[in-house]
């Protein structure tokens, strides 16, 4: 029996109840849950009870003085953030393009010669399985300083078996060994190796044929994601390897209408993905087929503003019934940064979206965007105690004060964890 955890007195406690089944869209987006002066009692891992702190007094008042009592008074108190959407698994940086950007160059310039997601694939290459180990474990550590306690992991930087199956690997000790939980997925189809630049069917015949079952067979990816755009996956390739995947039982999850329009947020509804990602040029016939198949709207605006680009339009999608989530997309080139907080402001100031529809995208839509919902995302009785406090005395103020770190308590699977 583990000592129990109970944390007392939050200013706003953000349930988000009855969110488990589905995804929330429209208007139960804004639907926190919130309830004033509440409390959470945990016990082995698990939230056995949510309610104002009056009432959970009352109900374990013979035991109060086994507890681990953690003050949230003034406090916001919300489930731990679900980061859904990372390349968190890489080796080295590019600090070097984003000055040739700032000085005009374009992200696809320079990934066509041969740098971009090129240039990270040859660092995690050469990187052993050790280093990579390190590198990302020192990324997770900060995600979980900025209140995030579940992150999904792309492999992605290999593009051949070995340097792939490497990611894999990596991402599956951190996993078992660090706190925050990963989620694997498979996304061999991150760029065209060079050696395949003139016969791109090649390598999607590869993918098909050799690497999605072996991943599969080995266990080591839940989804299976390709970067549909212009120059890189042809919405036909990308559907290919999409359908491959799920005859291997891999879930689809898609990089979609990210530089340029090219039906990718259709090709999610077409092939049931469980998410779309991205959707800066998504059409709204696009967007409309995602709302009527239930297609998570994975929106990256750090991205966006990392290249200099025009956001999402997340107002539209979620007006247009998409769920909505949000992540920070962590990665070496378009997005080298772990704050979702940050990410959580720029959803408000750069697509629209309200301080109460950016919790909702980073907590319990975010963790339907992984397949997750069910344990994490919500703060309800039953569900995987992970919760974080933050100190702000309201949701609100989580992202009018942005830039800045509020990440207080950081409980994980009811141990706390950051303190
Ligand atoms: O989601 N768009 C493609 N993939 C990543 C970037 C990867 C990289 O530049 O290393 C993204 O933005
Ligand atoms: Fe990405």
């Amino acid at each position: 029996m583990s000592t129990p955890i109970f944390i007392r007195n939050a200013s706003q406690l953000v349930t988000l109840q009855g969110s488990s089944n589905a995804p929330l869209v429209k208007g139960a987006m804004s639907e926190l849950g919130i309830i004033e002066n509440g409390s959470i009692w945990i016990e082995n891992g698990v939230i056995q009870a949510v309610g104002k702190d009056s009432e959970l007094v009352e109900k374990y008042k013979g035991r109060l003085n086994e507890a681990d009592v953690v003050d949230a008074c003034g406090k916001l108190v919300t489930p731990g953030l679900v980061d859904p959407h990372t390349h968190i698994v890489f080796a080295g940086s590019r600090e070097n393009e984003f000055n040739m950007r700032l000085q005009g160059a374009t992200y696809m310039e320079i990934m066509n010669s041969g740098g971009g997601i090129h240039a990270t694939t040859r660092a995690t290459k050469a990187a052993t399985h050790e280093e990579l180990f390190n590198e990302s474990y020192e990324r997770l550590n900060k995600f979980l300083l900025h209140g995030v306690t579940t992150v999904e992991a792309k492999s992605g930087y290999g593009m051949e078996w070995e340097t792939e199956l490497k990611q894999l690997e990596v991402a599956k000790e951190l996993n078992e060994k660090h706190v925050i939980d990963l989620v694997p997925t498979f996304m061999g189809a991150h760029a065209i190796p060079k050696e395949f630049k003139e016969c791109p069917d090649k390598f999607v015949d590869l993918l098909i044929n050799e690497m999605i079952p072996k991943v599969a067979e080995l266990g080591l990816a839940e989804f299976n994601d390709v970067f549909c755009e212009h120059g890189v996956f042809t919405p036909e390739q990308s559907k290919r390897i999409l359908e491959a995947g799920k005859r291997y039982g891999l879930i689809p999850k898609i990089h979609a209408d990210e530089i340029e329009p090219y039906e990718g947020a259709e090709l999610a509804a077409k092939v049931g993905a469980i998410s779309a990602d991205h959707l800066l040029k998504a059409s709204e016939k696009g967007m409309k087929a995602m709302a009527e198949n239930g297609v998570v709207g994975v929106l990256l605006p750090g991205t966006a503003y990392f290249l200099m680009a025009e956001s999402a339009n997340g107002r539209k999608m979620i007006d247009l019934g998409v769920p909505v989530a949000l992540s920070t997309d962590c990665n070496p080139g378009s997005s080298p940064t772990v704050s979702l907080p940050f990410i959580m402001s720029l959803g408000c100031l750069k697509m629209g979206m309200t301080p109460a529809e950016v919790i909702t995208a980073a907590t319990i839509n975010a963790a339907h965007a992984i397949n997750r919902g069910k344990e994490i995302g919500s703060l309800e009785v039953g569900k995987k105690a992970d919760i974080t406090i933050f100190n702000v005395p309201n949701y609100m103020k989580l992202q009018y004060s942005y830039g800045v770190n509020h990440t207080e308590t950081v409980v994980k699977n009811g141990q706390v964890v950051v303190r």
